[in-house]
């Protein structure tokens, strides 16, 4: 997308209203999954945002350290009980190195696709296992990519339709580079408003793949965060990564 700033997508604009718009209902479940990995171990949390897992986790007992790209998301997650004792650095999750090992480094929210390149994001692998300790698992949650299959590769899907307001999501996909450019348009009272995103789609083997690369392979792969079988019929997957 011309002039896209990935900055921007969790900018002041965005961060003080991400949690209400980001919560599934999957949290608890997500740091059970986490904690189970992490044992008794520490964790790091690429793109930690505003802390809505990696401070439950850590408040369930997991030391959590994260990396953030937006200073922004960091004020939320800072603003929280308990978010001053995070150690958060600001950079980009493909190069940044803390100075520990983890037993868990995790990714999810479907958070690899900000990183808009194959280059970037076999990177972040590389990072990812960079900072893991000889037992440490890497988990990545990511959905499905589907747009691939949409005819034309573009598409407007709803959102929600009410009496008052609308919001609908306006995509445009391109196969060679596997970036989906989507734009949520919300119209109300208030006027339009514009929120503009673009990921790098990728498939569970092109992931594994990029493990492969940065010396890890795959260990566990479920459909969900309750250990649901990876199926055809997943919309996401959840993949543990070991050396
Ligand atoms: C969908 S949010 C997920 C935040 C958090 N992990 C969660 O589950 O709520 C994506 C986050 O990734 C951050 N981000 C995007 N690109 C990044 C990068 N290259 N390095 C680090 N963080 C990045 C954004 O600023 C944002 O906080």
């Amino acid at each position: 997308m011309d002039g896209f700033d990935p900055a921007h997508s969790f900018g002041p604009q965005v961060a003080p209203n991400y949690d209400e718009e980001s919560m599934r209902g999957d949290e608890d479940d997500t740091v059970d999954f986490l904690r189970a990995r992490a044992g008794t171990g520490r964790a790091l949390e690429l793109a930690i945002g505003t802390g809505r897992i990696g401070l439950p986790l850590a408040m369930r007992g997991t030391p959590v350290d994260g990396i953030e790209l937006s200073a922004d998301m960091v004020d939320e997650l800072r603003a929280k009980p308990g978010g001053e004792d995070l150690q958060v650095s600001i950079g980009d999750m493909s190069r940044v190195r803390m100075d520990a090992t983890y037993d868990l480094v995790y990714l999810v929210f479907n958070t690899i696709g900000n990183l808009l390149t194959q280059d970037d994001q076999v990177r972040c692998f590389e990072n990812a296992a960079a900072h893991l300790s000889p037992t440490g698992v890497f988990v990545l949650e990511c959905r499905m990519p589907t747009a691939q299959a949409r005819p034309g590769h573009q598409f407007v899907d709803v959102q929600h339709v009410e009496v008052d307001n609308v919001a609908v999501d306006v995509c445009a996909y391109d196969p060679v580079t596997q970036v989906l450019d989507k734009q949520r348009v919300r119209i109300d009272a208030d006027g339009i408003s514009l929120s503009p995103i673009s990921l790098r789609l990728a498939s569970p083997a092109e992931f594994d793949l990029m493990a492969r690369i940065a010396g890890l392979h795959l260990v566990e792969r479920f459909g969900g965060w309750r250990d649901e079988p990876f199926t055809p019929a997943s919309w996401r997957h959840v993949s543990v990564y070991a050396r």
